[in-house]
């Protein structure tokens, strides 16, 4: 796995603007899985990914807390899962999750326990809220081959700026 240093984001327009420079080197199949603690910023993160993926701001972007999983329509078809209530790898195959992610573009909060079941791939952020001051704090890691060369190109859009 390669990891970046961890990334500052002093403020929510900052997790925008990386939201907004890892959308478009997305494509159906590529899975974010999004972890960190109760409010750190994972459903933040998902809604200003899936603004810059192309779902209009009339549509809200929410929690899929008690769905699991919120389907979307932006320049691809996209899943925002949330795997938080979900018991075992056994509930994943009877809701027929993993199948349901073929085609579109996965970004998963609470995913880690279940990878092994969903597929190890992709791109992992790990987002924490530091102890005090504002902001977060966000390490960004490939899951896999391809999720190690979005994190190249995230890495390389994102020092352009
Ligand atoms: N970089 C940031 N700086 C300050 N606040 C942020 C930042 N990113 C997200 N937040 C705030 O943190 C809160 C995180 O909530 P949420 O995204 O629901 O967390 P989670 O899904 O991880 O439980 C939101 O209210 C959001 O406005
Ligand atoms: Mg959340």
């Amino acid at each position: 796995m390669i990891e970046l240093e961890p990334i500052v984001l002093p403020s929510r327009r900052a997790t925008r603007r990386l939201a907004a420079a890892l959308a478009p080197l997305l494509v159906p199949s590529d899975i974010v899985w999004l972890e960190g603690d109760l409010g750190a910023g994972k459903t933040f993160f998902a809604r200003g990914l899936l603004r810059a993926l192309g779902v209009p701001e009339s549509i809200p972007v929410t929690s899929p807390t008690f769905a699991i999983v919120h389907e979307h329509e932006g320049r691809v078809p996209i899943r925002h899962l949330d795997l938080y209530r979900l018991g075992d790898a056994g509930e994943l195959d009877e809701l027929g999750l993993a199948e349901a992610l073929e085609g579109t573009v996965a970004v998963i909060e609470w995913g880690r326990r279940l990878r092994g079941a969903i597929g190890e791939r992709g791109i992992e952020l790990v987002l924490e809220a530091p102890a005090s001051g504002p902001g977060r704090l966000v390490r960004v890691r490939g899951v896999d081959a391809r999720g190690r060369a979005i994190v190249d190109s995230l890495a390389r859009a994102t020092s352009l700026r």
